[in-house]
């Protein structure tokens, strides 16, 4: 049994365990984009293991990825390698990267409820906003709180489930807790990865924020972006429509 940093462990899994529908979501981005006149050049924040930043830059964007986590930067390199995509993998964190020339377009997917504290998240709109050309694009998700709890009735879910790939079955097993004051969600558990002559259990324990759309607004207001939309969800995301999350849009 293994007990490391959640993205640290789930990176080989990673894909598999959090499906998308990374087509989808990317015509709901490009979509956004439509609307804006900017260069086809997106960094994506917290890029995990490269399948949106891989899948944009086939439809033509100028992509760079960034992540602090080196085994999810690794599964990226590996799947543009795959693909035969060029993208530039960058590490840094999001509160205090610093790219050498600023961008027109960040995107952020599913990253910044990871940073469970405020202050950490004031910071990374900060900096966001530094990195950004004048009248440059930010465009995030979050988790929404309501529908956390529509969700996870009275706060509490227990998931399990088994995939089959190649050769392997991967086993999930999750109790996620709503911890109602900060809106954070704990996620404990553990994921089994059952080869033919293998078998490893990996323990998860991970935690993610979520938001209601007035807390999006007011932090946005305080790091001085204009918002340009509030989305309930990306609207190409398949069995997503309902406002899984809130995706926020917003200008420096
Ligand atoms: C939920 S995953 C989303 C990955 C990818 N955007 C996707 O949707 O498939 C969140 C990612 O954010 C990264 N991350 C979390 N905190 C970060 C930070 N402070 N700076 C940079 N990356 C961070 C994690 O390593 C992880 O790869």
């Amino acid at each position: 049994m293994r007990n490391l940093p959640y993205y640290e462990v789930i990176a080989p899994f990673y894909d598999t365990i959090v499906p998308r529908d990374v087509k989808g979501i990317c015509d709901s981005v490009e979509e956004i984009l439509k609307g804006y006149t900017c260069k086809k050049e997106i960094l994506d924040l917290g890029c995990g293991t490269g399948r949106f930043a891989i899948e944009l830059a086939k439809r033509g964007y100028r992509m760079t990825g960034l992540d602090i986590t080196d085994e999810m930067l690794e599964v990226a390199q590996r799947n543009a390698r795959k693909e035969d995509v060029k993208v530039r993998f960058i590490k840094g964190d999001i509160r205090n990267f610093q790219l050498k020339k600023k961008i027109g377009i960040v995107w952020a997917r599913g990253s910044i409820g990871d940073l469970l504290n405020l202050n950490d998240v004031k910071m990374a709109f900060k900096n966001v906003k530094n990195n950004l050309l004048k009248k440059g694009i930010f465009v995030f998700d979050v988790r929404n709180y309501s529908d956390f709890l529509k969700t996870y009735k009275n706060g509490y879910h227990h998931e399990t489930r088994n995939v089959k790939k190649k050769n392997s079955v991967y086993g999930f097993n999750f109790v996620v807790k709503i911890n109602k004051e900060s809106k954070i969600a704990h996620i404990q558990g553990d994921v089994t990865v059952k080869g033919r002559k293998t078998f490893e259990t990996h323990e998860v324990n991970h935690m993610t924020r979520s938001y209601t759309e007035k807390q999006i607004v007011t932090l946005l207001c305080d790091a001085r972006f204009e918002i340009l939309q509030i989305l309930p969800g990306y609207m190409h995301e398949q069995g997503m429509k309902h406002g899984a999350r809130i995706v926020a849009i917003a200008q420096r």
